[in-house]
């Protein structure tokens, strides 16, 4: 059945049938493969969720986990009147809403939380949640703060309960695709790494509405700051916390770590060894603290799996030129160029003879001298040898309509039924924020961070 079939199918049978078995995709070498969301999955086993933390995302992971046959929400928490209300309009009045999240977490009729707050309340609620015998679905970052991390890693592997972070690009087909191809050595050996996700617009500068009944009536401003200093209540700190670094984690613990979890997910790597960044802000100046360009130098020492290469990676929020491919993996005999939904793989086999004339010192010799070298030359290649062998390009698409969240949430749901693992653990998700989380600390000290990916601790 071909992509356009499959998004009629998907259109008109809506969620029982958007789960439909074996799909004729075909990856980058024309082989048939099977999407993640293609899969049978049976409804019949029922699995029962709450959303912490009903903002943006909360409505997207929401809807999407919502996709998956055999998942029913049963109650909703925000610290913002306004959103709860807004969840029984959206999701039914039967909804159980609360501002306290402990609520959500003592329900026996729960098994499976979405945590979908500010930055700062991800690793408390997590190791709330599963203490209480919930799996957890934590967006990203995973932590606030490096040392956060660990605690999290250690409860996750008290309590046994699956613990996925929302990076769906850790799910996505076209860098799983990707993953294949680095895999199969076809760009030669790894040494550079390119990744960016630059913005221009307000929203993408983080700049979102405010509610007009925004104060202290409406919003549990105690319960917010958490852990944070206490300040007076501000409605842009709350409803636009990601330019604060109380709350959130700058551009780089928000973007650079997809960027961070996309590059671990193909090359398989665990991790920097060091983390020089750049901070600045240019444009945004709403009164934040966070920067709105960060740009960092990576280094990745040589591992089992992969020799030593240097990512490069940054986020401009005012960006005002035309954003190219977003991401570049460069080997010795090839490239993967990553586009938002796609990629396209350049390849060569570089010729075994050097070459001869053209700019080369050749033309600096005597005449006599230029047709000896050339002589010698020829003795030694044959015309073969002298041949650049490029291979045909690659290219890969995402299907139609593809949507990397739901094959996340289509992973997360299959590990608390099957026990399959998840694509992105609280490891791998304490791996991909740390160096994220780095350069923020790079910035701060103006000098390189030392980070043992190992051991997952600062230098
Ligand atoms: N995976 C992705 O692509 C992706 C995209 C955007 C955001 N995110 C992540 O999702 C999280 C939420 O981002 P957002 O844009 O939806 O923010 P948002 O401000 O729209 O929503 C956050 C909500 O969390 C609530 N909240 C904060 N602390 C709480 C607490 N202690 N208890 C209950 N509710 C609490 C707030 O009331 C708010 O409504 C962030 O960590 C962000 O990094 C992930």
């Amino acid at each position: 059945m071909n992509n356009t079939r499959r998004d009629f199918i998907r259109k008109i049978s809506g969620t029982s049938a958007l789960i439909v078995g074996g799909m004729a995709l075909t990856d980058a070498y024309g082989k048939t493969i099977t999407l993640q969301s293609d899969v049978k999955i049976s409804a019949n086993d029922k699995i029962r969720i709450g959303l912490i933390g009903s903002g943006i995302i909360g409505h997207y992971d929401t809807d999407t986990a919502l996709k998956v046959p055999g998942i029913e929400l049963v109650a909703v928490c925000d610290l913002y009147k306004g959103r709860l209300e807004r969840a029984k309009e959206k999701w039914g009045k039967d909804i159980f809403i609360t501002q306290d999240y402990r609520e959500i977490l003592s329900r026996k009729d729960i098994d499976a939380v979405l945590i979908c707050t500010s930055d700062h309340w991800h690793d408390r609620i997590s190791i709330d949640a599963m203490n209480s015998g919930k799996h957890v679905y934590c967006e990203k970052p995973m932590v606030h703060h490096i040392e956060e991390g660990q605690a999290v890693i250690d409860t996750q592997k008290k309590t046994g309960k699956v613990f996925q972070v929302g990076s769906q690009v850790a799910s996505s087909v076209s860098t799983l695709e990707a993953k294949k191809i680095y895999e199969s050595g076809i760009i030669g050996e790894l040494t550079y790494v390119e990744a960016t996700n630059d913005r221009s617009s307000a929203n993408g500068a983080w700049q979102y509405t405010i509610p007009t009944d925004a104060n202290t009536q409406t919003v549990d401003w105690d319960a917010y700051l958490g852990d944070a200093p206490k300040v007076p209540f501000d409605a842009k700190r709350f409803f636009r916390w990601r330019n604060y670094k109380d709350y959130g984690t700058g551009v780089a613990g928000d973007l650079i770590v997809h960027l961070l979890t996309n590059i671990h997910t193909i090359t398989g790597s665990i991790g920097p060894s060091k983390i020089y960044a750049l901070g600045e802000l240019n444009y945004w100046k709403d009164g934040r603290d966070a920067y709105d360009l960060v740009t960092s130098l990576m280094q990745y020492p040589e591992r089992k799996n992969h020799p030593a290469f240097q990512f490069f990676n940054r986020v401009n929020l005012a960006d005002g030129g035309t954003s190219g491919s977003p991401a570049k993996i460069v080997g010795t005999e090839g490239m993967i160029e990553l586009g938002w939904s796609s990629l396209k793989v350049k390849h060569f086999k570089r010729p075994k003879a050097p070459e001869i004339g053209g700019y080369d010192s050749l033309n600096t010799f005597t005449q006599a001298q230029q047709e000896e070298a050339r002589k010698a030359h020829a003795v030694l290649f044959s015309e073969d040898d002298k041949k650049w062998n490029y291979g045909k390009e690659i290219v890969f698409k995402d299907p139609d309509g593809y949507d990397s969240r739901l094959d996340h949430f289509i992973n997360f749901f299959e590990s608390i039924r099957t026990g399959k693992k998840v694509h992105e653990d609280a490891t791998f998700g304490l791996r991909a924020a740390a160096p994220a989380l780095a350069c923020n600390l790079s910035v701060e000290l103006g000098k390189p961070v030392l980070w043992d990916a190992e051991k997952m601790k600062l230098e």
